[in-house]
């Protein structure tokens, strides 16, 4: 009987180191050690480290580490680095495509690491959907382009009240927001991922009154030029009108034409009535 139960809390032991699997998460460009777990590599102890089923490194204590290049399709080039007191391997400038289950082993005992690089996150944009405003409320909305793993949310506060996920690769994640333009509250579009996140702040009055503050400054720009033309239009006419009545006007050229309109004062005072 005792020996059954050792030899049961033998086995759940066994099946409970088989499945402790440790995560690790990096951002891209990141390096990162995975830990052997060993403390000590011992003399004439070889420790091998693999990437998935690719051999990957290997190394003996105080002795040169070997690595495999050519494994894992070569995806490490020289970005390997390898511990020889305690056999750790750091991933340097680490990739998307680094992600994965890495496994150390010292003779029969394994160490399992499930890493996952995340892509870098930029900050999301915020921009301005003029097809859907209307004269009471401003639509926005807040994008970020080419992401995975990402979940994309509106706060109001501190408090999230809508949001987005992708899980796979998206070229473009948005969602909107309906804001009334005399709203006070402070908005942000937040976009993360499980190790990281990325803020943007709205600004109503920039995002929503700068469009309207250009176009009344082009129906500015507008009506000056319409009324700066019918002046014209009008002055043109005088002279019109004048040229007709000076009779005994006796000048060519159409300098001193103008000249003598503008002294045939009484001509003018006739067609301005
Ligand atoms: C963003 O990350 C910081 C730590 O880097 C954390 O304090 C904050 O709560 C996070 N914000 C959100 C909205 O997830």
């Amino acid at each position: 009987m005792f020996i059954f139960i050792c030899l049961c809390l033998w086995s759940l032991t066994g099946v409970f180191v088989a499945d402790a699997v440790k995560s690790e998460s990096v951002t891209e460009g990141e390096s990162v050690s995975l830990n052997s777990s060993f403390t000590q590599i011992h003399t004439q102890e070889e420790i091998q480290w693999k990437f998935g089923d690719f051999l990957i490194a290997k190394v003996k204590k105080n002795k040169e580490s070997v690595f495999y290049n050519k494994s894992a399709a070569g995806r490490f080039r020289v970005r390997l680095k390898l511990d020889h007191q305690t056999g750790s391997l750091t991933i340097i400038n680490s990739r998307t495509t680094d992600s994965g289950l890495y496994t150390v082993s010292r003779d029969t005992t394994i160490n399992t690491i499930n890493l996952t690089v995340y892509a870098g996150l930029s900050v999301p944009v915020i921009s301005r959907d003029s097809s859907s405003s209307s004269s009471s409320s401003c639509s926005l909305v807040c994008s970020a382009v080419n992401v995975s793993h990402v979940t994309l949310s509106w706060f109001k506060g501190n408090s999230s009240f809508s949001s987005v996920s992708v899980s796979d690769l998206s070229i473009s994640l948005s969602l909107p927001l309906e804001v009334e333009y005399q709203d006070k509250n402070t908005y942000s579009c937040v976009i993360n991922n499980p190790i990281r996140n990325q803020t943007r702040h709205l600004n109503i009055t920039e995002l929503c009154h700068k469009r309207a503050g250009v176009s009344s400054l082009i129906i500015g720009l507008i009506s000056a030029a319409a009324a700066g033309s019918l002046l014209i239009v009008a002055v043109v006419g005088i002279f019109w009108i004048c040229r007709k009545t000076d009779q005994e006007g006796q000048v060519k050229s159409s300098h001193l034409y103008l000249y003598s309109a503008f002294y045939n004062a009484d001509c003018v005072k006739a067609a301005l009535h």
